[in-house]
Parts: C-alpha cells; structure tokens; sequence
C-alpha cells in the first residue's frame, strides 16, 4: 500500500509538462500498465462510451501539431493518448456491456432485461447534447485515472485541450471509428531543460478551497 505522504509526493512531482525528452520512450511494460488504468476507469451504468487512441507515429503527430496550437509536446513526447467519446452507440453498446457482464459474472444475459431497459430509457430520455456533455465528463474522468497513473509510475504528461477536435477526428480517422476527441494526453519523460519542473506549484490554501462542514 502506498503512504499517505508518498502519494502526495507523486502528485507534488508531476507538472503540466511543457519539454519532453525526445530520447525516452516509455517501456512497453509500463505503457501498458497507464493503459489498463485508463480501461479501469468508471463510467456512468458502467457503459463505457469512451475510447483510447495511442498515437506512436511521427508522421501522423507531425500532421496533428499544427492543429495543437504548435505546441512541441505532441511531436515530442514517448506517445500521444486521445480520449474519445464514442458519436452513437447506445443501444448497441447497451447490448454489448449486457452481453459482457453475462460473460463475466456468468449469467444468463436475459437476467438483466430490467438493468437493460432501465439503461435504454434513461439514454432515450436525453438529448443528443446532454449525452455528449455526459460522455464528455466521463472522458475527463479516465483522464485523471491516467494523470494519476502517471504521476505513481513518474511518467510525465501535459494534458492538452487547445487542439483543434475535428481536425484531430479527421487526421485519426475517427469519425470513421465513430469517435470523437476531446482531450489529448502527451506522456513520456521530462526534459532536463524544462523549466517548468522547477516552479512551485500554484494552488489555493486548503483552507480556501476545502469546506469541511
Ligand atoms: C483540461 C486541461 C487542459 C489543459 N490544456 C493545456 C494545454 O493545451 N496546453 C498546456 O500547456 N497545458 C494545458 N493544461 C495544463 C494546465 O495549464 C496545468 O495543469 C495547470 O496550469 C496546473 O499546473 P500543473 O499541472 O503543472 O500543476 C491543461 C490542463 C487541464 C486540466
């Protein structure tokens, strides 16, 4: 079990990283460990409606860095991870986690009809925006399982959101996958030279922002 002061160490330590290392990858090993944490993340009913692209090659993080304001971090970093929504899936969606707890917890997939339609009611109740704000904010949530991952293992990242998202689905060929991003996560290895390292961290006093009560 990790101690209460080692965790906030590892949240002290990790930063906004502006300068990646250009010679550190990150081992596969470990990659796949910051993976598996993105899977584990919860999302509403469980459902899941979101998505991870890891980006490794050059050509294609060349193309998307325009499109990232320049910033060095997308070209530079061991890899590029997108957090997707997922564009229209529900009830096919809804049938494949009924179908993969059935699998999982073996069960017959006709002993969750009600869980089912209470899923499907609740999605036909919403309009095309709220289910993309929904999404949105579960995607938000799998990355700080990410970030904080991260920060345990002592890998680096920045997330990005000044990227241009239709851009990004277009060069990925998302929309084909019918996903589209909303946040993007460089991670790799600080560079010795990044300044930013070396500045304190700016937040507000406890006593400000927690309210106990
Ligand atoms: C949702 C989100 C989007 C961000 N987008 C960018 C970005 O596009 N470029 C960048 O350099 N930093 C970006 N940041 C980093 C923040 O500026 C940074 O987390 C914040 O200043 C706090 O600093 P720290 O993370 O180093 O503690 C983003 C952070 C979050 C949480």
């Amino acid at each position: 079990m990790i101690a209460n002061t080692d965790l906030i160490q590892q949240l002290e330590r990790r930063y906004a990283t502006k300068q990646f290392d250009t010679e550190k990858k990150i081992p596969e090993d470990d990659l796949n460990t910051l993976l598996e944490s993105l899977r584990l993340s919860p999302s509403s009913f469980g459902l899941q409606g979101r998505w991870f692209v890891v980006v490794e090659s050059s050509d294609l993080r060349a193309q998307l860095r325009p499109h990232s304001r320049d910033q060095a971090q997308v070209t530079d970093a061991s890899h590029l991870i997108v957090l997707c929504r997922s564009l229209d899936m529900w009830e096919e969606q809804i049938q494949l986690f009924i179908n993969k707890i059935a699998e999982i917890r073996e069960i017959p997939a006709d002993s969750l009809d009600g869980y089912k339609g209470m899923m499907n009611g609740f999605v036909e109740g919403m309009s095309d925006q709220e289910i993309t704000h929904r999404l949105t904010k579960q995607v938000y949530l799998a990355l700080w399982f990410l970030l904080s991952s991260c920060a345990h293992l002592q890998i680096d990242a920045c997330p990005l959101e000044w990227f241009d998202s239709k851009k990004y689905d277009e060069i990925l060929w998302l929309e084909q996958e019918r996903l589209s991003s909303c946040v993007v996560v460089p991670v790799g290895y600080r560079h010795a030279d990044d300044a930013h390292a070396a500045l304190a961290k700016v937040r507000f006093d406890k006593q400000k922002v927690i309210i106990r009560k």
